[in-house]
């Protein structure tokens, strides 16, 4: 009979909070009573937790025992506690001696069997343990490389409970298995393969120099898919506080590969036009999980055949993207991830989707007329980029001018970004963030004569408000490709130009 206490970590999106999972064993009935406001799966706990205890052949005290979870207020979402609590129990009421982990999270589902399970967010979980001065971790197995690869803690591992109660009974040992070296990442999809559609990859260009939102449209066949592929190698590589948000998320969504190192290139996430509205921005029980929006923090959202997407997950995705973040509200209170990306939307410009693109096609004007409405549209506004595309010329596939590989249009990115760093400093991190009132700032407002092109399309009706604003976007990064201080008048012709289609 007695009192201990471990340490886990509890997630409220990506960030972790280090709890205690204390227990307490009194004589009496036996039951098991779980208290520290814990969701649903935590009372499935209890019988998970009796079960793997048995059949570790360890003890279960026959008395009444009493969990809580510490700090009351947080919430506590998911298995992740179980090897915790077992721990906990056994130690306060079978004599375990817990020495053995001053300073240290534990981590793990346990099945009814005994082993441990991976759970979920092990890469946050950790890092939140590691920044309140934790120095050691213990995590399921299936989750030791992604715990590595979070810095100054020690990281072991376990593949059941009955080897940590040998552990702490100085029979067995944690296991540190040697890390396997890292898979060589594919490379990423050159754009060397594109061949001729220079509007198509001046677009990508363009895209990833400002971090603009493009739309692509044109015939099946057009490269539009393609070129998508293509845009994360052509955007700057994610720095470490990137690449640990990233990687973060993908481990809350359990999408991380084992033994994958931390996501080091912008990710990209096409989800299929059929996706559900909780697909595209998180939801689920328990632990929510983040949606495609979220995988995409720092990447790219493609979304292939944008119009055959329901008008309901479009409109999902619009609040995001304009905060940078999902706000998941549920029952048991707010979850938010992160959701800056940027969108790469694809669509034939018309439901027949003929090859030959606008000559072949015979669909009456109404179908056309109700088919481009759902290419318009709130999300659409927010797109400074929208292009048509042509079918390849033939010419251009048995061309055999060498095409400009991705490593090229990389750098000129690179240098292009920056330029827009230091001028717009902490007012926006890319062209394509730059509030209106900025690009009107008396700093930063264009001559005259440089928007004459604009004015003029906004006087003949074919540009909107809008419009302009996005073309000015548009015409900062063209000039900062160019390494020019500011746009001049064939920048904002090219920057219209590249939006002839919807010139709304
Ligand atoms: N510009 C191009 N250069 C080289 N191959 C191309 C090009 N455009 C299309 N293709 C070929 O056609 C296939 C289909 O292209 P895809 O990108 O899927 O077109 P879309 O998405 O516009 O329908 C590609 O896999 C590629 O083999
Ligand atoms: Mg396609
Ligand atoms: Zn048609």
């Amino acid at each position: 009979m007695g009192y201990a206490k471990v340490r886990s970590v509890a997630l409220h999106g990506v960030a972790g909070e280090v709890i205690v999972v204390e227990a307490d064993v009194a004589p009496g009935l036996p039951s098991l009573v779980v208290s520290g406001l814990p969701d649903a799966a935590l009372s499935e706990a209890r019988d998970r937790v009796r079960a793997a205890v048995h059949n570790s052949g360890a003890h279960w005290p026959q008395a009444r025992i009493t969990v809580n979870l510490l700090p009351a207020h947080v919430r506590k979402h998911g298995s992740g506690f179980d090897a915790a609590v077992a721990i906990a129990v056994l130690a306060a009421g079978a004599d375990l001696p817990i020495a053995r982990l001053m300073n240290t999270v534990i981590l793990g589902e346990l099945g009814l069997d005994g082993t441990v399970r991976p759970v979920r967010g092990v890469l946050p979980a950790v890092l939140a343990a590691s920044r309140a001065g934790y120095r050691f971790a213990l995590v399921p197995l299936g989750n030791i490389s992604e715990a590595r690869l979070v810095p100054d803690i020690d990281v072991r591992a376990t593949d059941s409970l009955g080897r940590i109660i040998g552990y702490l009974h100085e029979t067995e040992n944690l296991l540190d298995p040697v890390a396997e070296p890292l898979p060589p990442q594919a490379p990423a999809l050159d754009l060397a393969d594109v061949l001729g559609q220079e509007r198509g990859r001046r677009a990508i260009e363009l895209a990833a120099a400002g971090r603009h939102h493009v739309a692509m449209f044109g015939p099946p066949g057009a490269g539009k898919t393609m070129l998508a592929a293509r845009l994360p190698g052509v955007l700057p590589p994610l720095n470490d506080q990137e690449a640990i948000e990233v990687t973060a998320l993908h481990s809350v969504a359990g999408a991380l590969m084992p033994g994958s190192g931390l996501i080091r290139r912008a990710p990209l996430q096409a989800p299929h036009h059929t996706a559900s509205v909780a697909s595209l921005v998180g939801g689920g029980s328990g632990l929510a999980k983040p949606g495609a929006i979220s995988l995409a923090h720092n990447g790219v959202l493609f979304l292939d055949e944008c119009a055959e997407f329901a008008s309901g997950a479009l409109e999902a995705l619009r609040q995001p993207l304009e905060e940078g973040e999902v706000r998941l509200r549920r029952a048991q209170g707010e979850t938010v991830y992160p959701a800056r990306t940027q969108l790469v939307l694809a669509a034939n410009p018309c439901p027949c989707a003929k090859p030959g693109g606008k000559h072949m096609c015979e669909c009456p004007s109404i179908v056309r007329r109700r088919y481009q409405a759902r290419l318009s549209g709130p999300l659409m506004d927010r797109v400074d980029l929208q292009v048509d595309l042509d079918p390849v010329r033939s010419a251009a596939l048995v061309a055999t001018e060498p095409v400009e590989p991705t490593a090229v249009v990389a750098g000129r990115v690179l240098r292009a970004r920056a330029a827009a760093i230091e001028r717009w400093g902490p007012h926006a991190a890319s062209n394509g963030e730059v509030p209106g009132t900025l690009l009107r700032h008396h700093r930063f407002r264009l001559p005259r004569p440089v928007v004459r092109p604009l004015t003029d399309a906004m006087d003949r009706g074919r540009l909107s408000a809008r419009g302009f604003d996005r073309a000015i976007r548009v015409a900062w990064t063209v000039a900062d490709l160019e390494g020019r201080e500011r746009p001049d008048v064939g920048d904002v012709r090219e920057a219209l130009e590249l939006r002839s289609r919807t010139a709304r």
